[in-house]
């Protein structure tokens, strides 16, 4: 892995954590830092020993959002700048991010306003800690939640939650993060990691590309009419099918439960010996 200036990368296993590193600036995302994390998701993505992707912030915060300084202010008056910077932070916070062709937590452990919201969003899951600090603040300074904010957020949230803090700029802690379902849970900020490697270790042990063929699958299918719905979802677990022919795998998670060596409502054929 390259040497990056902004993001740290942790290894552990089939899992790699992705740290957001300005904890001098709360991780505020600069353009330098999107630009590092747009080839960092690109290496991870490379990684064939990655399963799981993670990504946090190196305490005390997850992300202060957007570099009020170098992402707004210095390119105030430069147009090409500020087109530049939104269209490289929206690659990796949104597209790269919400299509990443492995499982992805973000590990929400501290501070969380404006567009680091956009990173919650795009991951597949989220885990808070309890004391973690969440806000909208973008009403705070003048400006409105941009970037792909607002459309998260009224996404995610109940619709009364979601406008009531993009309008106040409030903070929330993790634990109300999780009863309006901006993240899957809260937990004691000594239990976060534990609680995200559990995740993460599961998602690893399963299928990959049955895990990979729903997620695709999944993230499509919000749009679509019913009958787009069908016949998308028909060619995808085709696509699957092919595939697990390709690896030798076809059928084996149906020959493994005729043969009765694991019950699929509770475990997976990926856990038993082949
Ligand atoms: N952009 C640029 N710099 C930021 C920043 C941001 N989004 N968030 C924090 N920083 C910088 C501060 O300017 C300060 O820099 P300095 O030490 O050179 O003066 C440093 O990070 C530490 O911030 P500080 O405010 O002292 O830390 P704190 O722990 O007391 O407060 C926050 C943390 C996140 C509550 C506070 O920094 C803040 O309100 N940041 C802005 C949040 C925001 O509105 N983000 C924009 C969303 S798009």
């Amino acid at each position: 892995m390259s040497n990056y200036r902004t993001v740290a990368i942790e290894k552990e296993g089939a899992v790699t954590t992705v740290v957001l590193n300005r904890p001098e600036k709360r991780n505020a995302m600069n353009p330098l830092m999107h630009r590092e994390m747009n080839e960092v998701l690109t290496e991870v993505e490379r990684d064939p020993k990655t399963r799981v992707l993670v990504v946090t912030g190196a305490p005390p915060a997850f992300c202060s959002g957007m570099d009020l300084k170098e992402y707004f202010h210095e390119v105030d008056d430069v147009d090409a700048e500020r087109h530049i910077n939104r269209r490289i932070a929206n690659e990796w916070c949104d597209r790269m991010l919400r299509m990443f062709p492995k499982p992805t937590i973000a590990m929400v452990n501290g501070h969380c306003f404006g567009g680091a919201f956009t990173i919650v969003a795009s991951c597949d899951f989220a885990l808070a800690s309890d004391d973690a600090v969440f806000g909208l603040s973008e009403v705070n300074w003048g400006n409105l939640p941009a970037g792909l904010v607002s459309k998260v957020v009224a996404t995610l949230m109940p619709y009364r939650d979601a406008l009531y803090y993009a309008m106040t700029g409030k903070t929330f802690d993790g634990r109300r993060a999780a009863e309006v379902r901006l993240v899957n849970e809260s937990v004691p900020a000594a239990r976060l990691r534990e609680e995200v490697m559990a995740l993460a270790e599961h998602l690893a042990s399963l299928d990959e590309a049955a895990v990979r063929a729903t997620k695709e699958a999944f993230k499509q299918v919000v749009d679509m009419s019913y009958d787009q719905a069908y016949w998308f979802l028909m060619s995808k677990s085709n696509e699957l099918r092919w595939r697990h022919q390709q690896t030798g795998r076809g059928g084996e998670g149906i020959e493994k439960f005729l043969a009765k060596e694991y019950r699929p409502g509770v475990s997976s054929f990926t856990k038993t010996g082949k």
